[in-house]
């Protein structure tokens, strides 16, 4: 095959291109266009008369004929890891496990995996970023120096799957995809086309031998998988590290789980002994301010089955000629919207000024459940007033400047009252019955649109 045919792969939706170009003609992305061989055509139908093993002509059936089996499951006994997993691993299953660099995933899988090995599990672990010694480190600080998990070093698919048939283990890790390159292909190792084709061969034989399969994928700077996208419609369960290297904390979010909830989060602390569960966590995004601070206002966001406690925090500060809107953890493009809304609505004018918000602890909130508690932080930035003490506030904002109902309200007021809160700001439909009496202590204001939540706010000064 001629080598020099080169086609341009999209590192963010996988298209290709015969050419280079600024923008990918699939999906627009700027420069994302990435140089590769093309891959031989023959022999490439992967579903074609090379497997057809793998590929027999099913009978076609009405569904009412199929069993419907329940997914045999094998827990991991790390209760948070499980929670995400929607009650443990699954078999046959393959689940892609993403995150930056160093935020844990080699330790936790190696925790999990030894769990699974220790209840009489045949496991495998396979490594291609680390050696074998280094990962026999790794278990020693993990306390467990005689950890009986098979270690295979190894990156080329072909050996990897030859191992996997020979040994069928229940589960097997790949540590991490983009290291896995199969001969097959003339394309780079890491390269799209590589990664994609040796996580559809894994998937596969996932599938048929009933071998739980859990890859591990690493996020670009963007924040995509890297791979990227391409593989997470493969698998049946992505999961994503997310929460800042600097502190402790790490989530483990599902974004998509053919086996249990989405959005499920589980909450780990990062110690010297490894990953440990965080059962109760929904004080642990709290700053710890001795007295309120301007610019800072508490929300009780919903991830999952579980309500946390989340601070906003704001800074609103005289800008230049073109002033600045960034955010960390929550959505750029709302906070524009917002700040429109706060001017348009509320008299709130930051036109002139940089405004920062940032959600402490590394969380993403995805909610538009936020939008209240970044409003009102903002506004008690630009006023240099800090909000009263143990204050909450929630709900959506729309563009009319309405304050509309987060979904179960009465459960985020209940986290709040129980951790001490004495003030709450919140949509109308949320704010619970007079009589109930699970919210004492915590003095509830139902407010149905912004300009009200600002003048409650200015009444508590
Ligand atoms: P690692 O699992 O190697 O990250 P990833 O596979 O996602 O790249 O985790 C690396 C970080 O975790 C590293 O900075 C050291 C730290 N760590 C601990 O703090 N305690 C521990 O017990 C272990 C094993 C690692
Ligand atoms: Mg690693």
């Amino acid at each position: 095959m001629a080598k020099d045919k080169s086609i341009y792969t999209c590192t963010e939706c996988g298209g290709t291109s015969a050419r280079w170009m600024g923008k990918c003609p699939s999906c627009n992305a700027w420069n994302t266009l990435i140089e590769g061989s093309a891959e031989p055509a023959a022999g490439k139908n992967r579903f074609g008369s090379a497997h057809a093993s793998l590929a027999p002509t099913s009978e076609v059936l009405p569904l009412s004929q199929i069993e419907a089996a329940d997914f045999e499951r094998h827990p991991t006994g790390i209760d948070e890891l499980d929670r995400v997993l929607g009650g443990g691993m699954v078999e046959g299953g393959v689940v892609l496990i993403g995150g930056d660099p160093g935020i844990g995933k080699s330790t936790l899988l190696l925790q999990a995996v030894d769990a699974l090995q220790r209840s009489g599990m045949n496991t495998l672990y396979v490594t291609g970023e680390e050696s074998g010694a280094q990962v026999a480190m790794r278990s020693r600080r993990l306390g467990l120096p005689d950890s009986l998990v098979p270690v295979l070093p190894e990156i080329q698919l072909e050996k990897i799957l030859h191992t996997l048939q020979s040994r069928q283990p229940h589960i097997a890790i790949i540590d991490s995809i983009q290291t896995v390159y199969s001969d097959q292909l003339t394309s780079a190792p890491g390269s799209v086309a590589q990664v994609r084709e040796c996580a559809a061969h894994l998937t596969r034989t996932a599938k048929s031998t009933g071998t739980t399969i859990v890859l591990v994928g690493h996020v670009t700077k963007e924040g995509a998988l890297a791979g990227p996208r391409v593989l997470e419609h493969m698998v049946d369960t992505v999961l994503y590290f997310e929460g800042d290297t600097h502190s402790n904390f790490r989530l483990i979010r599902a974004i998509k789980n053919r086996f249990g909830a989405v959005n499920e989060i589980g909450v780990f602390a990062m110690t010297e002994k490894g990953l440990k569960g965080v059962s109760n966590p929904s004080a642990i995004f709290l700053s710890q301010h001795s007295e309120p601070v301007p610019g800072s206002c508490v929300m009780v966001t919903l991830e999952g089955s579980r309500p946390l406690l989340v601070e906003i925090q704001a800074l609103v500060d005289s800008g230049g000629p073109s002033p600045r809107r960034l955010s960390v953890g929550l959505e750029r493009d709302r906070l524009a919207m917002l700040l429109a809304v706060l001017h348009r609505h509320a008299g709130v004018a930051c036109m002139d000024q940089d405004v920062f918000v940032n959600a402490v602890g590394g969380v993403h909130i995805r909610e538009p459940a936020a939008d209240l508690a970044v409003m009102l932080a903002i506004t008690s930035s630009l006023r240099g007033k800090p909000l009263p003490k143990g204050f909450i506030a929630f709900g959506e904002v729309g563009l009319a400047g309405e304050v509309r109902p987060a979904p179960r309200g009465q459960d985020r007021l209940k986290e709040a009252a129980k951790l001490g809160f004495k003030v709450a700001v919140v949509p109308r439909a949320n704010a619970p019955k007079k009589n109930d009496k699970s919210f004492e202590g915590l003095t509830i204001y139902p407010v149905d649109r912004i300009e009200e939540a600002m003048q409650v706010v200015r009444g508590l000064d």
